[in-house]
């Protein structure tokens, strides 16, 4: 789809959505998910956006996922559905959850007996009901039970309580990768069937077995026991997603617009997006292929990042004619979710229109 540049007096740097490419990604995951029964519960930390929430539910997402309690406090506002992918401990986390759950079908993902005892307080206290999901361990090795007889008797404990609803168990299968072979898809399914078949047996029903990153996504079918996904950065991608092989750069759907301020040699320039913009995160797949990709120099290195300047450098037998000072390039992050927690707002391009929209849930550290 294509780009058409902002105008000159377009302030860089800047993030910039194509409103075109965001929703042929959405329907994409939509339609797979609903080829394969699937229920989608985006996770909205690549776009902290009530906007693109909208547009995820518009589409058929059954719901919403959040990491922190402020953003489920912001998401809130378009959903009443919200699951907070992360283990909330502390009470400063718990009172804002319990109120949240007065008016909205709150879940949370938990992996302590200490977090669903403080759970089942908080939602006492306001006298609200809260659902949990069970975090279980399947091979990331982060949160996440990781034995299934302190699994079985942390949903045991959730089922029992008075003010928390046991809905079923939550997973974040992060190592597999997308050319992982049958072997890791049955490891992933035979660590949830050792928890799930248990719980069955003993009469708990298991509603939810959510899963889900966007590198595998679209081969969740891989995992029979799944009926969720929570796939995040599929709406926008980015330069990691690209180097996986699960998108083309056609497909990514955010872009920096940055302004060559300098250039000191024949073979490099700097631009006015720096680490503040880009973030310094290396590629995931090649750790050495730069701070992201310039679109109007493909063969171009972004070797260098400070906060403010972003360091270019064009290899020696390059072809390309080198910028000059004022000239504006794209460039298409490497990891787009923490580029868009960097920014205050970003611009929509919608045909001929670019509008600017806040980023609604950035900046969340509680
Ligand atoms: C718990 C959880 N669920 C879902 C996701 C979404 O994964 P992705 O960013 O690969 O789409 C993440 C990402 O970090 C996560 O931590």
């Amino acid at each position: 789809m294509e780009w058409l540049p902002p105008p000159d007096d377009h302030p860089t740097p800047s993030l910039i959505v194509h409103g075109g490419v965001v929703d042929r990604n959405l329907s994409r995951m939509q339609s797979y998910c609903n080829n394969h029964a699937l229920n989608l519960r985006p996770h909205t930390k690549t776009h902290k956006s009530l906007e693109m929430a909208r547009r995820q539910l518009a589409v058929g997402a059954v719901g919403l996922t959040v990491a922190k309690v402020g953003e489920a406090e912001i998401m809130s506002r378009v959903c009443s559905d919200v699951f907070i992918a992360y283990p909330a401990v502390g009470s400063h986390r718990l009172a804002r959850i319990a109120t949240l759950g007065k008016s909205h079908r709150i879940s949370i993902g938990i992996d302590s007996l200490a977090a669903a005892k403080s759970l089942q307080d908080a939602a006492a206290s306001q006298s609200c009901k809260l659902g949990v999901l069970v975090d279980l361990e399947v091979g990331f090795f982060r949160t996440g039970v990781e034995d299934p007889k302190n699994a079985i008797a942390l949903c045991e404990f959730v089922a029992s309580q008075k003010n928390l609803d046991f809905r079923g168990v939550m997973c974040f299968p992060g190592h597999i990768l997308p050319s992982a072979d049958d072997s890791v898809w049955y490891a992933y399914t035979d660590s949830l069937a050792k928890v799930i078949d248990q719980l069955q047996s003993r009469s708990i029903p298991v509603p939810i077995v959510s899963g889900g990153s966007t590198p595998t996504a679209m081969q969740s079918h891989r995992n029979p026991l799944l009926n969720e996904i929570r796939p995040g950065t599929y709406i926008y991608n980015d330069m990691n997603e690209v180097r996986l092989g699960v998108a083309t750069l056609d497909d990514c759907a955010a872009r920096v617009l940055a302004t060559v301020v300098s250039t000191p040699s024949r073979n490099k320039f700097i631009v006015d997006a720096g680490s503040k913009t880009l973030s310094s995160d290396r590629n995931c797949v090649d750790a050495d292929s730069g701070f992201g990709y310039v679109v109007e120099f493909p063969d171009a290195k972004i070797s260098r990042l400070s906060e403010e300047h972003g360091e270019v450098v064009l290899p020696e037998a390059s072809p390309s004619k080198p910028p000059r000072v004022g000239d504006r390039i794209w460039i298409i992050p490497n990891h787009i979710c923490v580029s868009v927690n960097l920014q205050n707002s970003f611009y929509l391009l919608e045909q001929e229109t670019l509008d600017q929209l806040p980023v609604d849930a950035r900046g969340m550290l509680v």
